[in-house]
């Protein structure tokens, strides 16, 4: 950069247009459908939606982690720290897997592997990414262990996965992403099999990280409930689509897709009953095997009109920094 010139403050990631399709025995499945977002340094984005919404396809796709064949990646742009990552060699993309995008999977008992310690593989990326060497790598990683919050760090690092309680093998899981000081921290829904005080530490901790190291973070969950204390702004996903995006109180206060006012029901408040039973959504997602032509969630909607069976309806802006996909935002059913 010439001197004097003032370095370009844009999103650290950004994804535009995304298609991800699989070729499966059974025909085309449009696992994600022109899905576009970003993400600013420092940012926690919570993306939310049921199960097969696309959510691990659609971050999957980014960092090339997908079997190609079946997936093929149709369209799309996602740039990276002036990259354009759809369109990167492998070589790069896997230096940049687990450097400076660090990611935790979805299932973390699987992706620990048993036959080594907990130092091993924590030290493993440091070695490989940060050219560190045994010794400083061991002294990181029983940094990292205490960052997110093990006891006894250094003992812990000779143990193998199998002696650490779920919750910590994801607290594991975490610092190994976080060990090469990430730009950006993509996170899968780590805290589902975990109780409810584990998952809101881990959210505590990531938001005190994102804070500290200016990292930005996507974190991927089915529960609204579980970011809406913590994330900066929220993705809606339905049936492959974003159908929603806003600030998180924004989303909270005022959402205006009915799908996410569906999830919004289907949050136990806090105050509640033990025995207040949960809302669920009536109806089943759609059906992947062709490119909308429809609102996705045209079955299950209480709002929809005959334009939204006939045309699958854009994001559009309804306030600063929040849009939707619908063609009838904020309406509400009419009652009888
Ligand atoms: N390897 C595959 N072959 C065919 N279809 C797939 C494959 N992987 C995912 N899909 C389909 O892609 C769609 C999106 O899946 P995805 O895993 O992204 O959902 P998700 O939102 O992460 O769900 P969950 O909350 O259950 O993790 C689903 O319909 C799924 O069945
Ligand atoms: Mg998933």
């Amino acid at each position: 950069m010439p001197d004097g010139a003032t370095p370009v403050t844009g999103p650290v990631l950004d994804v535009s247009g995304l298609k991800t399709v699989f070729n499966t025995r059974g025909g085309e499945v449009h696992a994600v459908n022109d899905v576009s977002f970003d993400l600013t340094a420092g940012e926690l984005l919570g993306v939310v939606g049921e199960s097969g919404s696309g959510k691990s396809v659609t971050m999957m796709s980014l960092i090339g982690l997908l079997p190609m064949p079946p997936a093929e990646i149709r369209a799309g742009r996602v740039s990276f720290d002036g990259l354009d990552l759809l369109n990167t060699d492998v070589e790069t993309l896997r230096a940049i897997r687990g450097g400076k995008i660090g990611f935790v999977f979805q299932d973390p008992m699987t992706s620990l592997n048993p036959t080594f310690t907990v130092g091993f593989q924590l030290a493993e990326p440091l070695r490989k990414h940060m050219g560190m060497n045994k010794r400083q790598a061991r002294v990181r990683a029983r940094e990292l262990l205490e960052l997110v919050g093990i006891p006894d760090a250094d003992q812990r690092l000779d143990d193998f996965p199998h002696q650490f309680s779920g919750g910590m093998r994801q607290r594991v899981m975490i610092a190994i992403a976080l060990a090469c000081d990430p730009q950006v921290l993509i996170a899968d829904e780590p805290t589902t099999a975990l109780d409810v005080t584990i998952q809101a530490q881990i959210l505590e901790l990531m938001k005190e990280l994102r804070t500290k190291l200016g990292m930005g973070v996507i974190w991927i969950t089915h529960d609204l409930g579980v970011i809406a204390g913590i994330a900066d702004r929220v993705l809606v996903m339905y049936g492959g689509q974003v159908v929603e995006q806003a600030p998180v109180r924004e989303l909270f206060e005022n959402p205006q897709h009915p799908y996410t006012r569906a999830l919004l029901e289907t949050i136990p408040s806090v105050s509640g009953e033990r025995e207040e039973r949960l809302t669920v959504i009536e109806g089943q997602p759609p059906i992947l095997g062709a490119a909308p032509t429809a609102c996705p969630f045209l079955d299950r909607c209480d709002v929809a009109t005959d334009r939204c069976a006939r045309e699958n309806p854009t994001r559009v802006e309804v306030a600063s920094g929040h849009d939707a996909a619908c063609f009838n935002p904020g309406a509400v059913p009419i009652a009888g």
